[in-house]
């Protein structure tokens, strides 16, 4: 299915957890003419006091919440797909959306829905991949936006931004470096999807030729 259509805007759905930074980067992106034919549909949160939410709330876009507390991811999931598919969602964003997603969730939206990831995958999968980057002595450390399938931090790699490891660093300021990169590496993951002109070869994200 593309995504691209000339008759109406790529719909995002956008889900998170926490501060929602990466969603107002993206909603700036937008704002500011970048993301051409790209819109925000919903802000999902399953953290009813997300600050990403509340910001989302008071820009007068779409937002609804659902808790998981007594519900399998099942059910759960179940609510979150269907509102999604509701807001007529083409392409799904989890940014800092801190629950994994069931297998039915990423067979709903085969290859629509992008992550963005706090390290150069595959290197520091999971939680505080900044810290374990920093931890572990890299010397280059970054951000990827990828697909997401139904292992961890795994799918098809859309781009990577990397920053050098500065003498000066530590965990935090490292954190804060990769932080900038990924609001600017979420919004150009998108735009490349939302066109349309790429191909799947494998583990590969291939810009199409001709
Ligand atoms: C980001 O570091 C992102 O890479 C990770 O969770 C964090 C979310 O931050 N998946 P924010 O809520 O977008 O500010």
């Amino acid at each position: 299915m593309e995504l691209a259509s000339k008759v109406r805007a790529v719909r995002l759905g956008i889900l998170l957890s926490g501060r929602g930074s990466n969603f107002k980067a993206i909603a700036r992106f937008i704002a500011e003419g970048r993301l051409p034919g790209v819109e925000i549909a919903v802000v999902i949160s399953n953290v009813a006091e997300a600050a990403g939410l509340l910001a989302a709330r008071d820009s007068g876009l779409p937002t609804a919440v659902f808790v998981s507390k007594g519900r399998t991811r099942a059910e759960h999931d179940a609510d979150l797909i269907q509102c999604l598919q509701t807001h007529r969602v083409d392409l799904v964003c989890l940014a800092g959306y801190m629950r994994l997603l069931s297998p039915d969730f990423v067979a709903a939206f085969p290859n629509r829905i992008l992550n963005i990831h706090p390290s150069l995958l595959p290197a520091f999968s999971g939680l505080e991949a900044q810290q374990q980057a920093f931890e572990h002595g890299v010397k280059i450390a970054g951000c990827t936006v990828h697909f997401v399938d139904d292992q961890l931090d795994h799918g098809v790699i859309v781009l990577q931004r990397a920053i050098p490891v500065l003498e000066s660093d530590d965990a935090h300021s490292l954190a804060e470096r990769i932080l900038a990169e990924e609001h600017i590496a979420y919004s150009e993951a998108i735009a490349r999807v939302a066109g349309g002109d790429y191909e799947i070869h494998g583990r590969r994200y291939v810009k199409r030729v001709g």
